[in-house]
């Protein structure tokens, strides 16, 4: 982008999630719970252009920082994201969201008789069979689960 105008201004304090895929902002917006009616600041850009990417979409949150449930959650939706600590306008911790090869805990399996979903003491368990757009295969059933059925439950 050219340095005479600045699409969204620098925040003070706060969390950047940056490099988020083009379009898929929305997502990001779900997980963290932002309605807007909270009276917090968040800005939302999206399909920006970028050096490494077609577009990107990025979110900036005032005044907040993310729990490590929700950074968990942010890697299945946005695996290449990063996130930025803002203080006193200072880039002070990068993080890139890391989307590991099993996914345990986070997401329930959509199929209602599968094991995990029963009274039995397991935990339910994923392998990311691709991470964008997401797939999500069951290892006690097999069901297959897209973003759409993950987003369901955030
Ligand atoms: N940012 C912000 N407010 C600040 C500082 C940074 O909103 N006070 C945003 C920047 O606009 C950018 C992100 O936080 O979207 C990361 O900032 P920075 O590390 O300075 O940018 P890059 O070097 O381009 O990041 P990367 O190397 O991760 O691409
Ligand atoms: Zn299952």
């Amino acid at each position: 982008m050219s340095k005479r105008t600045l699409r969204v201004s620098k925040i003070k304090e706060g969390t950047v999630i940056d490099h988020i895929s083009g379009g898929h902002a929305l997502d990001v917006i779900k997980i963290l719970g932002i309605t807007g009616r909270a009276g917090g600041i968040v800005t939302i850009a999206m399909n920006v252009p970028s050096k490494t990417v077609k577009a990107k979409d990025i979110v900036k949150v005032e005044g907040r920082k993310l729990a490590s449930a929700e950074v968990d959650k942010i890697a299945l939706v946005a695996p290449h994201a990063t996130i930025n600590i803002i203080r006193n306008y200072r880039v002070v911790e990068k993080q890139r969201v890391k989307l590991p090869k099993i996914i345990r805990g986070i997401v329930e399996c959509a199929n209602p008789s599968c094991i995990s979903n029963s009274n039995e003491p397991v935990q339910s368990t994923f392998y990311v069979e691709r991470e964008e757009p997401l797939l999500l295969k069951c290892h006690y059933c097999g069901y297959v689960m897209e973003k759409p059925d993950v987003l369901k439950q955030f």
